[in-house]
């Protein structure tokens, strides 16, 4: 449809129509029928049903085709519905958590990624979909880091912009792409102790500077939509924030899509005593700019009254409806109001060897190898145990996996079956405890088992005695998959009881010892850390998750994914991430560390810092050479080259993620000691060695300043090439004016 046919479109619309554009309704509206109690009741609900402008939840082409087509003979002008659904790493085919393709240090995988996804949403009748998810996390209390690209601004924008690369394609009205919603704006990430919904205070320095560039780049990639977050940013909840929603999100950081709320957070600005009451809340919404209420019922129940009573000018509600029209519009609906949803096309795209084989890449390039005490992996036995609850654990992927099939996912042990089929090795099963501790509060619902004691003996016996059996054991843990995710914030971040007392009695055995752990979150490690001789981090991994994990145990390949958050040593210290500030006391390596900022009973630093992660093989780097040593801001086209080489020294083929950090050594406002500004992926042969070069430009010194602009200052910078944040390889450059 033509601009000017919108307008039309628009102007020829009721109030009431209007205003129900702005409606986001539950799925459940179009599957059960309402439970009514009189006529104003089925009324209403009558209302919602065929005016409401977009519903979320649903998917199923059938059953989206068919509600669509009752739905726009009902509508008064056939204007046709949308359906949004949370589609966050997979819709049959699951990928890893976005977590775990943070850890892959590749956007090119979660741009691919993102477009099977929407390859399969769309074939299923999905159109928009709430993500990515580009918050910055540093609390791994927060069950929510899950969703998250990590604790990284650079790396989260950089992942962020790519999966919305791969949802919308070069056009959402393509019927194999999607529209994306950037979420949750702003800060969500930041909420008080990890406890989901909770408040978050940063300085507007601290939120420009850190929180708000995750968000930037997959807004100007062009990402349609933005979500709000439930959080108040210094006693302004974001649905009513009228400075963030119009001045940075519209107007700085230039975005025109539509801004849809998270799920009741209008109506939760009365909980905060924000407003009023729901009226009052829907009065704060609007004049913020929130496009869509997702079901509040604030904007269906109080915009009219809003309105006639002059509180809330039309303009701002035909502004808001037309951002609405013109995404319909431009998702094509208004030719096709499908978009290409049918059940043979979802048959024949979805679960394709294409998308699994993908989904395997990035399994194999997203697990962290923590420890590999004397080469303990690649497995090198003839004899294996496989132990753990996680050795038949269909649920790999996280919670918001929510319309995947858990049961399609490869468990470790058809994985291992398959690997080993053929050879002489011998592997035996077995799963020594439950995955959880009785009464585990998992959210919705509590496990319990009466039997839960005898069960647990009974399993142990079995596992001890295939590890009697066997000269290497591989010990399959992990949090389940609803302990991350929302709701799920910990203050033990740790594995359950039972898994440690199982992890202990397998160690007693003396055996080598390969620990691989399933989790949404960094967790404190320290005893399975020190007694296992490997260490690999295996996320939540989604349908690939035996295949991949057996590829890099059994050496097919090489691990090569790198932590995107800190692991710390107790979780005392969160939140916790690399790029802090240096502190007026800070603790020295060496000498009397009295009155230096450190803990009692911890080191300052993460157990395993961000951007950590071993190899197969052995690598060296050189120190780093700069080509000159000042850079010149006035001169746009100035750069300084920084360069390392990079050697493989060890007896396996490997990939290494060569990282370079900068240093702003003095600026107007406190600097991080560090930050990441690039990385480079090698793929380097025994004996094999590569240069690598980084291009410094001024673009990468700039930060919000004391004068809050986004700009450089001259002076001096260090610089850091290495593999992981920890890294002291540096140099020093300086920034002339
Ligand atoms: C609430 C969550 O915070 C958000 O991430 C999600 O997209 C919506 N619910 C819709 O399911």
């Amino acid at each position: 449809m033509k601009r000017e046919d919108l307008l039309a479109l628009l102007s020829d619309m009721s109030l009431e129509e209007k205003i129900m554009q702005l409606v986001q309704v539950p799925g459940q509206t179009y599957e059960e029928s309402a439970a009514v109690t009189g006529l104003a009741d089925m009324e209403k609900a009558e209302k919602s049903k065929y005016l409401a402008g977009s519903v979320l939840g649903l998917h199923g082409a059938d059953k989206i085709i068919a509600i669509q087509k009752d739905y726009m003979q009902k509508h008064p002008h056939h204007i046709p519905l949308l359906f949004m659904l949370d589609v966050i790493h997979g819709h049959d085919t699951v990928f890893p958590c976005p977590l775990a393709q943070g850890a892959t240090f590749d956007p090119e995988i979660s741009r691919k990624a993102a477009e099977v996804q929407a390859k399969e949403a769309s074939a299923d009748g999905v159109q928009v979909t709430f993500s990515p998810m580009a918050d910055l996390v540093r609390d791994a209390r927060w069950g929510r880091v899950v969703e998250s690209t990590g604790e990284d601004p650079y790396l989260n924008g950089l992942m962020a912009a790519a999966m919305v690369k791969g949802y919308q394609g070069d056009s959402i009205a393509d019927k194999d792409h999607v529209a994306a919603c950037v979420k949750h704006f702003a800060a969500y990430g930041a909420a008080e102790a990890g406890r989901d919904y909770n408040n978050c205070e940063l300085s507007e320095h601290t939120l420009r500077d850190q929180y708000l560039h995750g968000y930037r780049r997959p807004i100007s990639e062009g990402a349609r939509l933005v979500m709000t977050s439930f959080n108040p940013l210094n006693g302004i909840p974001s649905s009513g924030n009228k400075w963030l929603m119009r001045d940075i999100l519209r107007k700085e950081m230039g975005f025109n899509g539509v801004l849809i709320s998270d799920w009741g957070a209008i109506g939760e600005m009365v909980d905060w005593g924000f407003a009023e009451d729901l009226k009052d809340a829907a009065k704060l919404a609007m004049d913020a700019g929130v496009d869509i209420d997702m079901c509040a019922d604030s904007y269906s129940d109080y915009l009219d009254s809003l309105i006639k009573e002059g509180n809330v000018k039309e303009e701002l509600l035909d502004e808001a409806v037309l951002r609405v029209l013109e995404l319909k519009n431009d998702l094509g609906l208004f030719e096709d109001p499908y978009h290409g949803a049918s059940a043979e096309r979802y048959k024949e795209v979805s679960f394709s060897p294409e998308s699994r084989e993908l989904a395997l890449d990035a399994v194999r390039k997203s697990l962290v190898l923590l420890e590999n005490r004397n080469n303990a992996l690649p497995l090198n036995s003839k004899s294996i145990a496989l132990i753990g609850p996680y050795v038949d654990e269909k649920n790999t992927q996280s919670s918001w996996a929510i319309t995947c099939d858990a049961d399609k996912n490869v468990t470790l042990r058809t994985a291992f079956e398959e690997a080993f089929k053929e050879t002489d090795t011998k592997i035996k099963y077995s799963a020594g405890c439950t995955l959880l501790d009785n009464d585990s509060d998992l959210g919705f619902t509590t496990y319990h088992s009466d039997t839960f004691d005898e069960d647990n003996d009974r399993l142990l016996a079995e596992a001890l005695e295939i590890a009697n059996s066997a000269d290497t054991v591989v010990l399959c843990l992990g949090e389940s998959a609803f302990q991350s995710g929302e709701s799920t914030s910990k203050t033990r971040i740790t594995l359950p009881e039972v898994q440690l007392r199982l992890f202990n009695e397998i160690c007693a055995k003396g055996k080598k010892l390969i620990t691989l752990i399933f989790t949404g979150r960094p967790l404190e490690l320290n005893e399975i850390a020190d007694k296992s001789d490997a260490v690999l981090i295996c996320w939540r991994p989604g349908t690939e998750s035996g295949h991949g994990i057996c590829d890099v145990v059994t050496g097919k390949v090489s691990p090569q994914g790198k932590l995107p958050m800190s692991f710390p040593w107790y979780v005392g210290q969160e939140p916790l991430y690399y790029n802090r500030f240096n502190t007026g006391r800070p603790k020295p390596v060496e000498g009397d560390t009295i009155f230096t900022t450190r803990y009692l009973d911890c080191p300052n630093e993460a157990r395993y810092p961000f951007g950590y992660g071993l190899t197969y093989s052995d690598f060296e780097i050189s120190e780093v050479v700069l080509d000159k040593e000042k850079l010149t801001k006035s001169n746009p086209d100035d750069k300084i080259t920084a360069t390392v080489k990079v050697s493989n020294v060890g007896d396996k083929c490997a990939t290494q993620t060569v990282q370079l950090y900068i240093r702003d050594m003095v600026g107007s406002t406190v600097r991080p000691i560090k930050e990441l500004k690039g990385f480079k992926k090698i793929t380097l042969k025994p004996g094999e060695s590569a240069e690598i070069s980084f291009a410094i430009t001024d673009d990468m010194l700039k930060f919000w300043t004391a004068a809050n602009i986004y700009d450089s200052e001259p002076g001096k910078f260090s610089v850091f090439v290495g593999f992981d944040s920890a890294t002291e390889n540096s140099q020093e450059f300086e920034l002339l004016d």
